[in-house]
């Protein structure tokens, strides 16, 4: 425990507390490892904790790729997200084996009600940190004027599709991935980190997957889309209002909360009756809906919902589980403007919500 306290007491913004301060935070802490390349928050996903570096490095990268720093040893990060309630600001990964302490939203908020001097020397690194990445960009826009918008580069020799395609993902690129094998040049268009569309020749999309997964070379050029400021603002402000029809009062819960803290507006039903309620009430945009209940299965519901003509094309996402039977599935997927989502990822479904605003 001294040990600990230690290695606390050398974080930044902990610098001026006394020693029972040191201890009731000790406490609250929970150690865990991530090893080497491994991504340990992704920007846009909702945040619930944040960590402090033991030992080891992290990066932190935009949503281009672009790394706009580390992360060492008595440091710290993932606090942006608790103290604003926004998303994730940026992906960070760890760049050696790391060691860290997750302080958890709950017990983040408990410290900061306790010892509020915290949030103000958290205020100020947070903005030492915006003038470094302030000065940084500064200086690449001024190479990119001269050397064209043009992001990470190099050949599936070294890297295979599967890896370029997981780090589009996982930075949730908007643009295209341009991949140059011998006579062909492919074309693959990412919207926030979802493959949207796929050129190559005149094959479909999984047909071009799938022979680029045999390319085992090939120049390929991550070209992000650079936005206007107004297509910024416009692409942030794709929120809506959502209705959540699930029996499960914990899901209804999670829901609210994470959709919530990405801006959209939740309303919650428990049934088929509360949700007609609902429905008339609060037009949401959408309906996220549970695929069993007591008094009808999903699909009824659905249909009973859009055989009113003011719901007829009202979008439904449906989260199924193991216990779903291939038949109700088969049903389920034969509903137009329906999506399935087989888990309760909520960045997943996020990304889903997103694209069918
Ligand atoms: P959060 O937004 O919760 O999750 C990503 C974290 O990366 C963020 O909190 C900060 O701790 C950290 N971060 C984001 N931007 C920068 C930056 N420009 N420089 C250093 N750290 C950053």
């Amino acid at each position: 425990m001294i040990q600990i306290g230690e290695i606390i007491k050398n974080v930044p913004f902990f610098r001026s507390l006394g020693r029972d301060s040191i201890d009731f935070i000790t406490e609250k802490l929970k150690y865990k490892q991530f090893p080497a390349n491994s991504v340990i928050c992704k920007i846009g996903d909702p945040g619930d904790r944040m960590y402090i570096v033991l030992s080891g490095k992290v990066s932190v990268s935009a949503a281009n790729g672009e790394i706009l720093a580390f992360i060492g040893s008595g440091n710290y990060f993932g606090e942006m997200a608790l103290l604003t309630g926004e998303p994730r600001s940026a992906t960070v990964s760890a760049a050696s084996d790391t060691e860290t302490f997750v302080l958890e939203k709950e017990a983040f908020d408990v410290i900061l009600e306790k010892y509020p001097s915290i949030s103000i020397a958290m205020s100020k690194i947070m903005s030492q940190r915006l003038r470094e990445t302030n000065a940084v960009v500064s200086e690449k826009a001024k190479q990119i004027k001269t050397a064209g918008p043009s992001g990470p580069s190099g050949n599936l020799r070294d890297k295979h599709l599967t890896e370029v395609l997981a780090f589009c993902e996982e930075n949730s690129l908007t643009g295209t991935l341009e991949i140059k094998h011998e006579g062909d040049k492919a074309v693959i268009t990412y919207d926030k980190g979802n493959l949207s569309q796929v050129n190559l020749r005149d094959l479909t999309d999984d047909q071009a997957i799938d022979l680029m997964m045999g390319w085992n070379e090939g120049e390929f050029t991550i070209k992000p889309k650079i936005m206007t400021f107004e297509e910024e603002v416009s692409q942030a402000a794709r929120t809506g209002k959502i209705l959540v029809i699930n029996q499960s009062l914990v899901v209804r819960k999670i829901l609210e909360r994470n959709l919530g803290s990405l801006g959209h507006t939740v309303f919650t039903a428990s049934d088929f009756s509360q949700g007609i309620a609902a429905l008339q009430k609060n037009q949401p945009d959408m309906i996220i809906a549970d695929f069993k209940f007591q008094e009808l299965n999903g699909y009824e519901l659905c249909r009973q919902i859009r055989e009113n003509s003011a719901w007829e094309n009202m979008p439904f996402i449906f989260i199924t589980d193991s216990t779903i039977s291939g038949d109700m599935l088969a049903k389920l997927k034969t509903l137009p403007a329906t999506q399935i989502v087989d888990s309760e990822d909520v960045s997943h479904l996020a990304k889903i919500v997103e694209s069918l605003l």
